[in-house]
């Protein structure tokens, strides 16, 4: 009897403990499944940070349960299933480990749903473990490798640090399938992965047939997915191995983001907005009829600014003018005129020419080679007769084409050239045409020089001295280059005004351009310090000889910019014009620019730029900003205001440089980059990054994150800079909103005197960063604020970019993942610096 009890006793407590088992297990946060634990439909295990859980998980609208890898944050958002096939009726699914080490998904009635199927046949010991990015391994625990992973068998969601593969030699590939529909995760029509051969691209497939294109990757970024250009929310790297495979994937990330391929076809970047609780659509693969792989047929040129959409490219037109009016335009264009060289087989070089088509994704089948220079392969297709097309970057090498071209499409601002061969006389057809818009033109220039010979004599007989030569200025309005200068009123400058100075005298000055004088690399050339006979010591800008302008042009816009005069903007003392030399001569600046005293920690000035200093360099480039913007004759917008364009004078007074000169010698439409928007990334407004607009807003914009960097000491990123892009606008957002706005400022100025002051910058610093121009003030505003003449300040609105990258950190009262990841908004942190050129 007694011992019976003491059995059920035993019993009992035995059957508590076990029953504690899984408890334990479970609820100690372990990420890890071990061969002596069995894991039912109710457990789940966590990954080390909290992000990632393993458990089982049923989509809206369906009863079924599936083993499957969720977020912790958000229990509906399955990143991997394992039974997307052969889903459960019920909750009785169990996973163990079999004699092999396998895992093993079985139900009630004892039938394998799944196995990792990796292992082999002979025993052994495994565990299982679900880690902080979200993939679920299985280690043999003796040797500690890992012989299967959840990353290897996607879904339909690519995360960071996850990796889409292509071996080129067998065609291996590791896709991501979309589901069925949201409510159905079995494999749907739609897979995504990477093409490495010749130059390697990201596809969408529907049904294996092409549905998007990425565009080639360019060593940075992909080269048809305009968002990339600007600055942009998370990176990716791009590598191969020995054997030929080739990976991509997102770098890693301190917010939660995912990539979908959702059971539309189309690819969303999403990203975890911790204060609304839900996932927020950052980018999207498709978006518009244009980005559908195709979708003007062969030879046709998709822009989704034109209406229609799609058009055949000069020299060709419709193969089908019914269907093509009608919309459908998938049968695409034909060539009018066969190429000489395709109908006798005979390389008659003079005979084609090349269209330049401008801003593209390139088309779909390039044929790739290396070569710095675009003349190499606009010869080597010239003496290929089969070679239809071809194109330049920069960090690819040639492109060249030897079949129709297919989805190919115009952007509206970034892109790559594309030279498409035409038969000579195409081109001169062209011209034919161009008489009708060329003769209104002449008459109207008639007009003009009549009008203005008339007004000359006018002028001479008012004034009868006999001045120094005039020249009529007319700076015209050209988008894709540098600084705006806006036309002003029919002035007349005096050339004879700005000093000359012979090659010689400059040569001799800076000791034959030694480079112990080079002071640093401009936008446009190099910059040396010299020394006058006289003693006076000058900076020269050594111009790079791309720039393809006349003397007389070169002069007449120096001529105008020497007409500036502010103490704030760097002068303007003299130039050169010799030959093939143009060299413009300044003012020195004994200390140098200004990003070398706020972003070099070692530099002596860190501890000589005080916060009286700092506010005053603030307001010192305002005011030689107003003066360019409304105060000068012209209207000039700088359009790539940095530090590295602030210079400051022997008392620290900062001088605005490069002002205005960008645009004479960007003017070279073949020069790298410079045809594309100028400017540095970190530093453009996004209208003018994303879409090319530009107004004094752009350059209120640069003169808020400038006002942020002075403030914190701390170099706005760019985008190539891994997870930290863009990080100091969304920092000071943080902090500011958070009222621990002190917490931004470079400890080095920290001062309780002009807290107050400082908080007050930043503030009127986010002004200036607002997404919408109209949002921000104008420069004449931010003064008034800095000078506390405007007392009230309005309330900002959230930098997009900050927005972006940092939306699920922001917040009041939500819970903060920062001490898990890393949050880079401290004053220890160093934010490693990639220059934006
Ligand atoms: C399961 O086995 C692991 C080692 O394989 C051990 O550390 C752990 O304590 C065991 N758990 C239980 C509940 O027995
Ligand atoms: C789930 O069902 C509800 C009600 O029928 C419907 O409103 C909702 O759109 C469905 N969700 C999905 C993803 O199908
Ligand atoms: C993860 O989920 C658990 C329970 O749902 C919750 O207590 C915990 O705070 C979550 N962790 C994070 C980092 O959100
Ligand atoms: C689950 O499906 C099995 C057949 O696969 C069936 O026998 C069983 O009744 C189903 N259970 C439920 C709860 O529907
Ligand atoms: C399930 O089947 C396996 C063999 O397929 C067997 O070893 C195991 O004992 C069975 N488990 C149950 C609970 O029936
Ligand atoms: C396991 O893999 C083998 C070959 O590697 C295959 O024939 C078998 O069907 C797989 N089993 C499962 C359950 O996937
Ligand atoms: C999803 O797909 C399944 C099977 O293909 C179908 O039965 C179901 O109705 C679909 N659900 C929705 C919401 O379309
Ligand atoms: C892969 O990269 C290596 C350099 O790491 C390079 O030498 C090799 O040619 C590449 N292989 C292929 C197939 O491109
Ligand atoms: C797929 O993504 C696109 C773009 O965000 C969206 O318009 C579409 O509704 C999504 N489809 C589904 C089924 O969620
Ligand atoms: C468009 O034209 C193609 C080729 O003639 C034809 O196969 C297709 O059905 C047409 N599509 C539509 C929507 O009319
Ligand atoms: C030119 O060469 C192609 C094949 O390369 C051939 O089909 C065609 O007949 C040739 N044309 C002439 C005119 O020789
Ligand atoms: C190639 O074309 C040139 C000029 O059109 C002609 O003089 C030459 O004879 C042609 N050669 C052949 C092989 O057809």
């Amino acid at each position: 009897m007694n011992t019976n009890i003491v059995h059920l006793y035993l019993q009992s407590l035995l059957f508590v403990l076990i029953s504690l088992v899984p408890l334990l297990c479970f609820c100690l946060d372990t990420d890890t499944l071990t061969s002596n634990i069995t894991f039912r439909d109710s457990d789940t295990i966590i990954s080390g940070r909290h992000d990632f859980k393993l458990g089982f998980f049923s989509p809206e609208n369906n009863t079924n349960r599936y083993l499957a890898v969720f977020y912790n944050v958000s229990e509906e958002t399955a990143v991997w299933i394992a039974n997307s096939d052969r889903p459960l009726n019920d909750s009785s699914g169990t996973v163990t480990f079999s004699r092999n080490g396998n895992l093993v998904l079985t139900n009630g009635r004892n039938e394998t749903l799944w196995s990792t199927n990796a292992t082999g046949t002979y025993p052994r010991n495994t565990n299982a473990q679900i880690q902080d990015n979200g993939n679920f391994v299985l280690r043999d625990t003796s040797t500690g490798t890992i012989i299967w992973e959840s990353f290897a068998h996607p879904s339909n969601i690519l995360l960071p640090t996850m990796r889409s593969t292509d071996n080129i030699y067998t065609g291996h590939k590791v896709v991501y399938s979309s589901w069925k529909n949201r409510s159905n995760p079995e494999p749907g029509s739609f897979t995504s992965g990477i093409v490495a051969l010749n130059i390697p691209q990201i596809f969408i497939w529907n049904n294996g047939r092409p549905h998007w294109r990425s565009g080639p990757w360019n060593g940075m970024i992909l080269s048809g997915v305009p968002d990339m250009y600007s600055p942009y929310l998370a990176a990716f790297s791009l590598w191969n191995d020995t054997t030929g495979t080739f990976y991509i994937t997102p770098h890693e990330t301190t917010f939660l983001m995912k990539y979908t391929l959702n059971s539309t076809g189309n690819i969303e970047q999403t990203m975890w907005n911790n204060r609304q609780m839900n996932w927020d659509v950052t980018w999207v693969a498709i978006e518009n009829e244009c980005d559908v792989y195709g979708a003007c047929g062969p030879f046709g040129s998709c822009n989704i600014r034109d209406s229609p959409i799609c058009s055949c490219t000069r020299g060709f037109e419709p193969i089908n003018r019914e269907e093509w009016e009608s919309g459908n335009w998938t049968s695409g264009c034909a060539r009018r005129r066969q190429l000489p060289c395709e109908q006798n087989n005979n390389t008659s070089g003079d005979k084609d020419r090349f269209l330049r088509l401008q801003f593209n994704k390139v088309p779909d089948f390039a044929e790739h080679f290396q070569s710095r220079n675009p003349d190499v392969c606009r010869t080597r297709c010239l003496s290929n007769c089969s070679c239809i097309a071809y194109a330049h970057d920069p960090y690819i090498g040639c492109m060249s084409w030897s079949e129709p071209l297919v989805d190919f499409q115009r952007f509206n601002s970034v892109g790559i050239d594309l030279f498409l061969r035409l038969e000579a006389s195409e081109l001169d057809n062209h011209s034919n045409r161009m008489h009708v818009i060329i003769i209104p033109v002449l008459v109207g220039f008639f007009v003009i020089s009549f009008v203005i010979i008339i007004a000359w004599f006018w002028n001479k007989r008012k004034d009868k001295r006999f001045g120094p030569k005039t020249i009529a200025k007319d700076i015209k309005f050209l988008e894709a280059e540098s600084a705006i200068v806006f036309k002003d009123e029919t002035e007349k400058v005096n050339v004879e005004e700005l000093p000359l100075f012979s090659f010689e005298t400059l040569s001799n000055a800076t000791y034959q351009f030694h480079d112990n004088y080079l002071l640093g690399r401009g936008g446009f050339g190099l910059v040396y310090k010299g020394c006058l006979d006289n003693g006076k010591v000058i900076a020269v800008k050594r111009l790079s000889a791309t720039s393809g302008q006349g003397n007389e042009e070169f002069m007449n816009e120096v001529v105008v910019i020497s007409k500036l005069q502010h103490r704030n903007l760097v002068r303007l003392i003299g130039c050169c014009v010799e030959g093939e030399e143009k060299m413009l001569i300044y003012e020195y600046m004994p200390n140098k620019s200004l990003d070398g005293c706020l972003f070099d920690p070692n530099h002596p000035s860190q501890k000589i730029l005080d916060w009286k200093k700092r506010f005053n360099i603030i307001e010192s480039i305002g005011r030689g900003l107003l003066y360019l913007h409304r105060d000068s004759r012209l209207k000039i917008i700088h359009r790539d205001l940095k530090p590295s364009n602030v210079l400051l004078d022997e008392d620290w007074n900062p001088k605005i440089s490069d002002f205005g000169m960008a645009r004479i010698f960007g003017g070279n439409e073949d020069f790298d980059n410079t045809s594309r928007v100028v400017g540095t990334y970190g530093y453009m407004a996004p209208e003018y990054a994303m879409e090319g607009r530009f107004s004094e807003k752009s350059d209120v914009y640069s003169f808020g994150v400038l006002m942020l960097e002075i403030i914190s000491g701390k170099k706005n990123t760019h985008y190539y800079n891994k997870e930290l892009s863009l990080s100091l606008l969304g920092c000071a957002w943080k902090l500011w909103n958070e009222e621990n706005g002190l917490d931004f400022v470079d400890q080095t100025i920290e001062s309780s005197n002009f807290e107050g002051e400082i908080v007050r910058c930043i503030h009127i610093a986010l002004l200036c960063v607002q997404e919408f121009p109209n949002d921000r003030p104008s420069i004449q505003i931010v003064l008034s604020m800095l000078s506390h003449e405007i007392i009230n300040l309005p309330m900002p609105k959230q930098p997009i970019f900050a927005e972006k990258w940092n939306r699920s950190h922001v917040g009041t009262g939500t819970t903060q993942r920062s001490s898990q990841v890393g949050y880079p908004c401290s004053n220890g942190l160093t934010i490693t610096v990639l220059d934006g050129r």
